[in-house]
């Protein structure tokens, strides 16, 4: 295992990543032949490092980002929360009892609540009670130790850490690796942050405009689960930005009595691409399981959204047998790695222009490959 990885970091360095991607210059985003707004200019299909390197460190810290990027990821994904007094931070939830150290400081032992997030009660400590001052003092762990205990190795080195200093990393990067690292944000829990008095689409926007990305044409996607405040953003706040839709394989957005099936139809596509570039779905509504949980072919939702002027960047690419179909398992350890190039070339086959990856460098790998393939060359 140890190997395998090592082999994927050494054989696809940021070098060889920035070499490849010219080299992919003829698949551009469809997006822009169906003549509404692309995004971001690309030229492949992009490799999103989904909240960092999340497969090789403890989730959304600076040293998660810092390694997608140089493994090659095309964009880093902070999901974002606030703080107390109205920070933006990097966090796929509120609750942060699974991804740092507080459980264990008995001076914020006063600070455990139950609260209701999106109609779901849950009891633990909450970014929204916390100053940036007072997370800042908590230290990123691994999410998931059973499954990915070399990352426990890391539990206790990394600060929680604000969008202002992802963005400021993404610069630094984008300069070090001479090509333009992307950012794509996630507004987690919209409705609730601005219920509470902490709305999170203001200050996203602010920070993007500080750096110089609220452009139609920056590295950039910010993203959501609701389309209320992606509506809110292109409407109200005049986010030229791209946007993009995020689509769970069942229910509907939050507050939204609308199922995501609905706006994943022709119809509800053609809608769509009125507001976002594109949109994220559930990546089993790309290439649907059999009921034995292999892998299926492919369902009309590319070519659909393709039809309707819109990306397409499935969620969450992990290499792990616990997450992989099961015709791509490798042995019954559910924290070893499958066939996981397979899975990812199977998605670039079926035409997508991206995915959310944990594993940023088989990602690259897997689209390195596809290509060398298409042109009869070879590693
Ligand atoms: O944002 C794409 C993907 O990250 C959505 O899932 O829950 O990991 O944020 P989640
Ligand atoms: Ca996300």
């Amino acid at each position: 295992m140890t190997d395998r990885r090592q082999f994927l970091s050494s054989a696809v360095t940021a070098a060889a990543a920035a070499a490849l991607i010219p080299a992919l210059g003829d698949t551009p985003a469809r997006a822009a032949d169906a003549g509404t707004a692309q995004g971001p200019s690309h030229r492949g299909p992009l490799v999103i490092g989904h909240r960092g390197a999340s497969g090789y460190r403890p989730e959304h810290t600076l040293a998660s980002y810092d390694l997608a990027a140089r493994m090659g990821a095309d964009f880093i994904e902070p999901d974002l929360v606030s703080t107390r007094d109205h920070v933006l931070v990097a966090r796929h939830e509120n609750d942060i009892s699974g991804t740092t150290d507080v459980s264990t400081r008995p001076e914020f032992a006063d600070r455990r609540q139950t609260r209701v997030v999106d109609g779901v009660s849950l009891t633990g400590w909450f970014t929204e009670d916390f100053t940036l001052a007072e997370l800042k003092t908590l230290r990123a762990i691994e999410r998931l130790p059973q499954l990915r205990q070399h990352n426990t190795l890391y539990n206790g080195l990394f600060t929680v850490p604000t969008l202002e200093e992802v963005l400021a990393l993404r610069e630094r990067l984008s300069l070090e690796l001479g090509r333009d690292i992307g950012v794509y944000p996630e507004t987690k829990h919209p409705t609730y942050f601005r219920k509470i008095g902490l709305p999170l689409e203001e200050p996203l926007v602010a920070a993007l405009r500080r750096h110089n990305l609220d452009r139609g044409d920056a590295p950039v996607f910010v993203q959501s689960f609701e389309l209320a405040n992606l509506r809110r953003l292109s409407n109200q706040l005049q986010l030229r930005a791209p946007l993009v839709f995020l689509a769970s394989a069942t229910g509907t957005p939050w507050a939204d009595p609308r199922p995501y099936a609905d706006y994943l139809s022709p119809a509800g596509l053609k809608e769509l691409s009125t507001i976002v570039s594109g949109i994220g779905p559930d990546k089993n509504l790309v290439i649907p399981r059999r009921a034995d949980g292999s892998l299926d072919a492919p369902s009309s939702l590319v070519a659909d959204a393709h039809a309707a002027g819109l990306l397409v960047h499935p969620y969450t690419f992990r290499a792990e047998n616990q997450f992989l179909p099961t015709d791509l398992r490798v042995g019954t350890d559910p924290a070893a790695y499958g066939r996981a190039i397979d899975e990812h070339q199977a998605f670039l086959r079926a035409g997508v222009d991206g995915g959310f990856t944990d594993q940023p460098d088989i990602g690259v790998l897997a689209r390195q490959l596809l290509h060398m393939t298409a042109t009869a060359g070879g590693l």
